[in-house]
């Protein structure tokens, strides 16, 4: 129980052909949510937020508090992993806020710039204890809209990258989309095979959230550890934001959040046992 390294929780999972969800923070409710789906599952997870996420919540300290709390009342086993990093400053802000991981995103960059600023970041996390996450070809948003073409991972590249990097979690891109997908979505589960016989470190799947279940879980067994959730999770939110504004008592605002919470929370329950099946992970 406690916070972990992220590598360490991801190596167990990949073993066991289980994920484990990654989910993102944006307020201290969201996090009770995730926290208190942990609690009940019984499985570890992984907070996660970008800097976009927790810098209106006071910065990465103010948000690596309120994590150890629900994660101390919980009494749950989790990571807390800065995702997306833009810059140096941004992960050595995460490691000496308490951070268990982090995630410098380089992706957009050519494969030499990807390299060398992910070789630097994975020596900021190391020299701090933590794990880091780096991505090799790059997943776009579902309108399009970061400003970057999406770009499959070239298998010939990998091995290179993780032996340079030292990275310790790669995060591939195979055909999911940030946010909703556009078309029907289709994961190239060729080239993740491919990937996947070339390393042995934990693979990372971002923009899990709209990919079909069946997708998902072939995904798992060829070797996603992480599969990152935000939209369906945020969606759940505010649907639940939705019903309480329909019966909104302006006298009574501790209970205005409590349906965001709650279908947030269930939501969160059901991935994280669709990603982990396996019971065994619930004393990692
Ligand atoms: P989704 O919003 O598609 O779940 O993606 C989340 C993500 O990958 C965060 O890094």
């Amino acid at each position: 129980m406690g916070l972990r390294r992220m590598d360490f929780l991801l190596r167990r999972a990949r073993e066991k052909q289980i994920a484990i969800g990654a989910f993102e923070c944006w307020d201290n409710l969201n996090i009770l949510g995730i926290a208190r789906a942990a609690a009940e599952t019984g499985l570890p997870v992984i907070f996660q937020a970008t800097p976009a996420e927790y810098e209106p919540m006071g910065g990465a300290g103010a948000l690596a508090d309120m994590v150890r709390f629900y994660v101390r009342k919980f009494d749950i086993t989790a990571a807390l992993h800065l995702d997306h990093g833009g810059t140096l400053e941004q992960v050595a802000d995460c490691v000496r806020s308490g951070f268990t991981s982090v995630m410098l995103d380089a992706s957009g960059c050519e494969f030499e710039e990807n390299v060398r600023l992910s070789a630097a970041a994975a020596e900021i996390a190391h020299a701090g204890n933590l794990s880091f996450e780096a991505e090799l070809g790059h997943v776009i948003g579902g309108d399009g809209g970061d400003g970057a073409e999406s770009a499959l991972t070239v298998p010939s590249e990998v091995a290179e990258f993780v032996r340079r990097t030292s990275v310790d979690c790669l995060a591939v891109s195979i055909g999911t989309v940030h946010g909703d997908y556009k078309g029907e979505p289709r994961l190239r589960l060729d080239l993740l095979r491919e990937i996947a016989s070339l390393v042995d470190i934990p693979l990372v799947l971002h923009g899990g959230s709209g990919t079909p279940v069946d997708q998902l879980h072939a995904a798992i067994r060829l070797g996603i550890a992480k599969i990152n959730i935000c939209t369906d999770i945020h969606k759940a939110f505010i649907a639940g934001i939705q019903e309480a504004i329909a019966g909104l008592t302006p006298s009574v605002p501790g209970k205005f959040y409590r349906p965001a919470v709650a279908r947030m929370t269930a939501k969160t329950i059901e991935m994280i046992r669709l990603f982990a099946d396996d019971p065994r992970l619930a004393n990692a």
